[in-house]
């Protein structure tokens, strides 16, 4: 199969044909997301708490990001690779954010995940204007999880919903190519999706009618030892192999059976 390109995610999008995506940390479950049909995969910061057994996401540095990425890009060719910008990596000016995402460009990523609203529009821009794709992720953005007050749904108020819409808006007219919204009710999500003239928004407890889905791969398998988000579906019930779990997921995506009302807030 060809490689999945940016140009591919747009005409996925266009075309109404759901994104796949998994978080990955190695190189023999690249090649086995690869085999079982994911489209993207994310080098998430949530590394820290799968593979490390940190508490949040906020200890993983820029130098484990890029050793995770090394590995994933050595396991497959196929899907897409997308890495985030962890905690610390991004905020403080776009040109420091562009030192970093370069670095893990050159391990191999072919795009940065930045957590942020419309405060980041002007990074966002800053990245993209120098080759640098972009996806965005709002909502529940773990990294704030003290700001926050923990791991909880966002844009609940209208005065909160009203600030996701906005941020939506300005991460696209910024050049973010994709946008992950994560813990969000479902018929926000919904609508920020409909709003959206290019960017594709991947969900992650935010309802069937995103653009795409994604699971932290460890959730979705069930070997992560923590408390079961209401989002997550353990893929692995009734299967005798993890192939056959991931293969499973890329249909729930693609046929919109995933997530069910059950999933979704
Ligand atoms: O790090 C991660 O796994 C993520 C996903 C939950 C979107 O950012
Ligand atoms: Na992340």
């Amino acid at each position: 199969d060809k490689p999945v390109t940016l140009f591919e995610i747009g005409k996925m999008r266009a075309e109404g044909r759901k994104i796949s995506m998994l978080t990955c940390y190695d190189a023999s479950f690249a090649s086995l997301l690869e085999r079982a049909g994911v489209d993207i995969l994310l080098v998430g910061d949530s590394l820290g708490n799968v593979v490390q057994g940190q508490k949040s996401t906020l200890p993983v540095t820029l130098e484990h990001m890029i050793y995770h990425t090394e590995c994933v890009v050595r396991g497959a060719t196929r899907p897409f690779i997308v890495t985030d910008m962890p905690f610390g990596s991004c905020h403080e000016s776009s040109s420091q954010a562009m030192r970093n995402a370069a670095r893990l460009l050159a391990a191999g990523a072919q795009m940065v995940k930045l957590e942020g609203g419309a405060f980041m529009a002007e990074t966002v821009r800053f990245l993209v204007e120098r080759g640098i794709p972009v996806c965005a992720h709002i909502g529940l953005t773990p990294q704030s999880v003290h700001q926050l007050g923990g791991y909880r749904v966002q844009g609940r108020s209208e005065a909160a919903a009203a600030q996701l819409k906005a941020d939506a808006l300005a991460l696209q007219q910024a050049g973010a190519a994709l946008m992950v919204m994560e813990m969000v009710p479902a018929a926000l999500a919904r609508e920020i999706t409909a709003s959206l003239a290019s960017m594709a928004t991947i969900g992650i407890g935010a309802g069937p009618d995103c653009d795409g889905q994604v699971l932290v791969l460890h959730d979705m398998i069930g070997v992560y030892p923590g408390k079961k988000a209401r989002f997550v579906r353990n893929f692995m019930t009734g299967k005798t192999g993890i192939d056959e779990a991931v293969a499973s997921y890329v249909r729930a995506v693609r046929d919109g059976s995933f997530p069910a009302p059950e999933h979704c807030y």
